[in-house]
């Protein structure tokens, strides 16, 4: 999710980045209506049994976004460093660490009301590695050959000017 808070235009295709945004935001809403449609009917028997006891007493069936093992959302998890190589390494594993939370969660679930969407949101997820690293790469080709270290170069004019 932390590419909807991308910023640096790398392309003129600002179209890109807008429209992952706004694809994460739905995987989000997708994500919360399947636990909400898993967990609103439970017995407390079926809560007990579950696991999802400890979840239960601090929220209810409430949609409390938290990672698998319950730690809970935090802005930490968005990085940026506003420099378009850095951010698009960091967005392309951002794909593929949802790409493989997407295989555990198939690994795991025998429920096709639950694993047709789950594959779904795995797909989005190879597609928008592979729209960043298009761009990577044509950000890439766009520096100076002499550029080993792909820093960028409307940023560290100063840094590497020699004197
Ligand atoms: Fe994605």
């Amino acid at each position: 999710m932390k590419d909807i808070f991308y910023t640096v235009k790398v392309t003129s295709d600002n179209h890109f980045y807008s429209s992952i945004g706004v694809e994460e935001l739905n995987h989000l809403e997708m994500v919360g209506t399947i636990v909400y449609q898993l967990t609103r009917n439970l017995s407390e028997e079926e809560i007990k049994k579950s696991g999802f006891d400890a979840y239960f007493v601090d929220h209810t069936t409430g949609i409390y976004p938290s990672s698998a093992a319950g730690v809970p959302f935090t802005a930490a998890y968005l990085q940026s460093k506003g420099d378009p190589i850095t951010d698009l390494h960091e967005d392309m594993a951002a794909e593929q660490k949802a790409r493989t939370t997407y295989d555990n969660i198939l690994r795991l679930c025998d429920d096709p009301d639950v694993k047709d969407p789950i594959r779904f949101l795995r797909a989005r997820e190879v597609v928008h590695y592979q729209r960043f690293g298009e761009n990577l790469r044509i950000l890439t080709d766009k520096l100076d050959s002499k550029n080993y270290y792909q820093f960028n170069p409307s940023f560290d004019k100063k840094c590497f000017k020699n004197k």
